[in-house]
């Protein structure tokens, strides 16, 4: 058992799904209250008097009547943005001038690396989850940093409590590390924060970039991860759910390898990978592997249901005029039954799966039932056609509408519209689609900052939006567009 709570194991697990997130103390759930329906059962995302009949949270109709960013209080605004040895950027200011920002140049012009930044400002690893090393400048002194000040309106959000309150006020954070040493700070008004979890509370943003373009038809691995992530966004708990979980599975292989023919510890009991189940100290550590697995399995799985469930409430409320309807489900045995039967008949499923499951899991080299093995599908409701076989402009829509309704469900649970980081959205998508896109931005109450290489590919956002071409380092401000207090030389508007 000493595997399972192996600080260094949970640690590298955690640090996979979240970078600079994992070892902070996670917050409080910011699901909002009414979501539970009863008290009871802490690791699950629903509660009731009695375990055995905790209804989860997603069968609540009240639910579906969240419209997008209703409860939207404070009005969080980037005011200010400095990098110092970010990527390409030696030293950088940016004010942005209206709530839509276009960055457009040439490829390797520098428009993923400002938006990473800010990827940056919120706790993890960023939009491209890039080690510490590689975000400072080659030819720096080799540390980097990030700071932004926000100004918050109609409402005011406290460090403190998360809550939004009414009044004015600004809020600074910076980030990065020092060339000594590899590990990042964050800093919240000044201060060193004992806590990630301080930032989540204050500023969040969502993204969607060009990686994403294949989601659906690549591996589950990194469907998975995002799924994780935005589960992780709105249920701070959950990584170290699935952290503890993968540990005990990766542990559980660990123990079953060791009975493979070959593999017999010396003194063992001989090459039957049965043999595991007989021996009463393989057995009583496998057991209480097993058993961490279908706890956290079941935790994080019920997690996973959860904002499924509601990204859906969330996708037909807001999103059924601009993007094709789509619908997300989860192929996974846990969550099936979790539909159907109480949290705890399917942890004790579970565990007697793991135990019946050894001695083929010790053959194979797996554990074939677990919170691992969970896919997440996407369907074009209009049409039926699963994202995997989508056309690339079709993915990319329904996966707009997924990052949108992901950022309308963060703005309902925090009172704050969450920063909208869009890396080449109009790539792939027809006219009709991309016309939809920018009304959809127009209209949303979240700070957008969104990228191309083209900036005629913007114009319909020309009364809206300051644009700012990308550059040595620099930003220049497009006459055509709104005009940004950044402005060094403006591109003159073609003739
Ligand atoms: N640590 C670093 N130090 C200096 N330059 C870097 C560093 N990391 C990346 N770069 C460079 O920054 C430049 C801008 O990269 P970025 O990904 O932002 O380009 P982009 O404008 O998004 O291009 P594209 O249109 O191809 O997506 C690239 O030339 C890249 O090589
Ligand atoms: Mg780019």
């Amino acid at each position: 058992m000493a595997a399972v709570a192996n600080p260094t194991a949970i640690h590298r697990i955690l640090d996979e799904i979240l970078g600079d997130a994992a070892p902070t103390a996670m917050a409080p759930s910011v699901l909002p209250a009414q979501c539970f329906t009863r008290l009871s059962v802490p690791r699950y995302p629903f509660r009731g008097d009695d375990p055995n009949m905790a209804r989860p949270c997603w069968q609540d109709q009240r639910l579906h009547a969240e419209a997008r960013y209703r409860h939207v209080q404070a009005v969080l605004r980037l005011s200010r943005l400095t990098l110092t040895d970010f990527r390409n950027y030696t030293a950088l200011t940016w004010r942005p001038a209206t709530r839509i920002s276009v960055l457009y140049g040439p490829n390797g012009s520098g428009k993923t690396n400002l938006l990473e930044a800010l990827s940056l400002l919120v706790p993890g690893r960023g939009l491209r989850g890039a080690r510490h090393a590689d975000l400072a400048r080659q030819g720096g002194a080799g540390g980097w940093a990030v700071n932004a000040r926000f100004h918050t309106r109609n409402g005011e959000t406290s460090p403190g409590s998360g809550e939004a309150s009414p009044g004015n006020g600004e809020i600074n954070i910076g980030t990065g590390t020092d060339a000594d040493t590899d590990r990042r700070v964050f800093r919240l008004d000044g201060s060193t924060t004992r806590s990630q979890a301080d930032i989540a509370r204050v500023v969040a943003a969502v993204w969607l970039t060009p990686q994403m373009d294949r989601l659906f038809q690549d591996g589950l691995t990194g469907r998975r991860r995002f799924l994780d992530r935005l589960v992780w966004a709105l249920e701070p708990g959950h990584a170290r759910e699935i952290a503890a979980h993968d540990t005990a599975v990766h542990s559980r292989n660990r123990l079953l390898a060791q009975r493979r023919p070959g593999n017999a510890p010396a003194g063992g009991s001989g090459t039957d990978p049965t043999a595991a189940a007989r021996s009463p100290q393989h057995g009583s550590w496998l057991a209480g592997l097993e058993d961490a697995i279908a706890r956290h399995a079941v935790a994080a799985s019920a997690a996973r249901l959860d904002l499924v469930t509601r990204l859906n409430a969330q996708i037909e409320v807001s999103l059924a005029q601009a993007f094709p309807p789509s619908r997300i489900s989860l192929a996974c045995p846990i969550v099936e039954r979790l539909t159907s039967l109480p949290a705890l008949a399917v942890e004790d499923w579970l565990r007697a799966g793991l135990e019946a499951d050894r001695a083929r899991d010790a053959a194979a080299g797996i554990t074939a039932l677990g919170a691992h093995r969970c896919d997440m599908r996407l369907t074009d409701v209009s049409t039926g056609t699963p994202a995997a076989l989508a056309s690339t402009g079709q993915h990319k829509a329904l996966l707009i509408g997924i990052v949108l309704a992901h950022a309308g469900l963060i703005a309902s649970a925090r009172g704050f519209a969450p920063l909208l980081l869009l890396d080449e959205p109009s790539v792939h998508l027809d006219a009709g689609r991309r016309a939809a896109l920018w009304n959809v931005l127009v209209t949303l109450p979240a700070q957008v900052i969104v990228t191309g290489t083209d900036a005629d590919t913007f114009l319909p956002l020309a009364a809206h939006a300051e644009a700012l071409l990308t550059g040595a380092g620099d930003l220049l401000a497009d006459s055509r567009f709104i005009r940004s207090e950044t402005d060094r030389t403006p591109v003159p508007a073609p003739r």
